[in-house]
């Protein structure tokens, strides 16, 4: 059985206009039909999605299903749009067993080997440069003119790229994760460049995690290092960038928050936990398949079915466990399981430095646009802008200290 031999009407589609101007609108359509219903992922493409935080443990737990997508069967007959099958079937998330693990364990000693104190003063030189570029025009745009170049500028620097590459492969990622038509050319001229700069630092080693992956025991090949460092760019750059765009929305225009704001390093993480569960950055994830024919939670899952998980629903799941609860962690905007997030700490310190900096420097920052609007794609949940006023006449260079001051 099909989405085809469902009785459930058509589908919500998680593509086009009008998911990428109201995301929440049709996440909640899928709660409604939840906890597993199916969506409509490209033109003609079903897959089932996953809302309510019970079901998407139980899936993230179940040895029963498989990430490989080899058995996708709508992928196995040339269906599935090449810019969605880079999301959903490609990556280091896209693999299983003990391929996973000797990948994941590479991965996981590279990036614990980052010296989180050197990313903290990498992000606030960056974010002072990008300030004092915008600062005496008195009005900026925190997306595209802060978030996103302060997200990528930082993971470029530990990867060890230099900042003429960053912009290169800045721009290819963007196109991958936003599933536009032309992610499989992108997806080819990113490779080529992370081609270049691994045989570089094959070459000329550095203290980079570039350098770390090649040298690691498990001894990846070089396509194997390329493609590592090609699934932490694109789920790397944006989800951060979404994360520091969506805590200063939402610190500047939820009520919640009014007043509290500027500087307050308790209130810049409670937001950014909130956000976590709000808006959570990687909206719809974590593609799983089942290995014979499933029931989960109630639902028949046929084999070569893609089981996707929509972290942006769960966040907002009423009965989650802790949903209420300040400080509540049980979101799960990292996934869970093998396949979680294995950069939690090097995103938090990017976004928490980037969001204190830019609220210290401009601390007058309103932003008078009520309404947001998303980025395009099914995988990310993303503001397209923040737009933002501040009083550019009592504005001076942030000092270089890293304590950026009021002034
Ligand atoms: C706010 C920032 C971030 C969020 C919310 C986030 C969230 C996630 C989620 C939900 C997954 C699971 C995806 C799946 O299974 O399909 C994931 C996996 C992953 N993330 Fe992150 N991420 C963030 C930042 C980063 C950064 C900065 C990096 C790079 C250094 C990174 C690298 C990865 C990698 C390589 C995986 C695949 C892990 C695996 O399959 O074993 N992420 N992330």
């Amino acid at each position: 059985m099909t989405y085809a031999h469902t009785q459930q009407a058509a589908p919500p589609r998680l593509f086009g206009e009008a998911f990428s101007e109201s995301p929440a609108i049709v996440h909640a359509q899928l709660s409604d039909a939840g906890p597993v219903a199916w969506a409509e992922i490209a033109p003609g493409i079903y897959a089932l999605v996953v809302t309510s935080h019970t079901a998407a443990r139980e899936l993230l737990a179940d040895p029963d299903f498989t990430r490989n997508p080899g058995a996708w069967e709508a992928l196995a007959q040339g269906m599935v749009p090449p810019s969605l099958a880079l999301m959903y079937a490609g990556g280091l998330q896209h693999t299983d067993g003990a391929e996973h693990e000797r990948l994941r364990q590479a991965v996981d000693d590279s990036l614990h080997s980052i010296d989180l104190h050197g990313v903290r003063r990498t992000v606030r030189r960056l974010a002072r440069e990008l300030i004092d570029a915008f600062g005496h025009r008195g009005h900026a745009d925190l997306m595209a003119e802060y978030a996103d170049r302060v997200a990528l500028g930082t993971l470029a620097d530990v990867l060890g790229f230099t900042p003429g590459d960053a912009d290169h492969v800045g721009r290819f990622a963007r196109t991958i994760i936003a599933a536009a038509p032309d992610a499989a050319a992108s997806s080819a001229e990113l490779a080529q460049v992370l081609r270049e700069i691994v045989a570089a630092k094959r070459a000329r080693p550095g203290a980079d995690v570039t350098s770390w992956l090649l040298a690691h025991p498990a001894r990846l090949d070089d396509a194997e290092v390329e493609r590592q460092l090609a699934a932490m760019l694109v789920l790397g750059t944006a989800p951060t960038s979404a994360w520091i765009g969506a805590t200063l929305h939402l610190l500047l225009t939820d009520p919640v928050y009014a007043g509290e704001l500027v500087g307050g390093a308790v209130t810049i993480r409670q937001a950014m936990n909130d956000t976590l569960s709000l808006r959570c950055p990687v909206a719809n994830s974590s593609v799983h398949y089942a290995r014979y024919p499933k029931v989960l939670h109630g639902v028949y899952v046929p084999p070569g079915t893609p089981v996707l998980v929509s972290h942006a629903a769960t966040g907002l799941d009423p009965s989650r466990p802790g949903r209420h609860v300040p400080r509540d962690r049980s979101h799960l905007a990292w996934s869970a399981g093998a396949h979680r997030c294995p950069a939690q700490r090097l995103a938090t310190t990017i976004a928490e430095t980037a969001i204190e900096t830019v609220v210290d420097a401009l601390w007058d920052l309103t932003a008078p646009v009520p309404a947001i609007s998303g980025r395009p794609g099914p995988f990310q949940q993303c503001p397209a802008h923040v737009g933002v006023l501040f009083a550019p006449e009592i504005r001076r260079k942030a000092p270089d200290d890293g304590t950026a001051r009021r002034l």
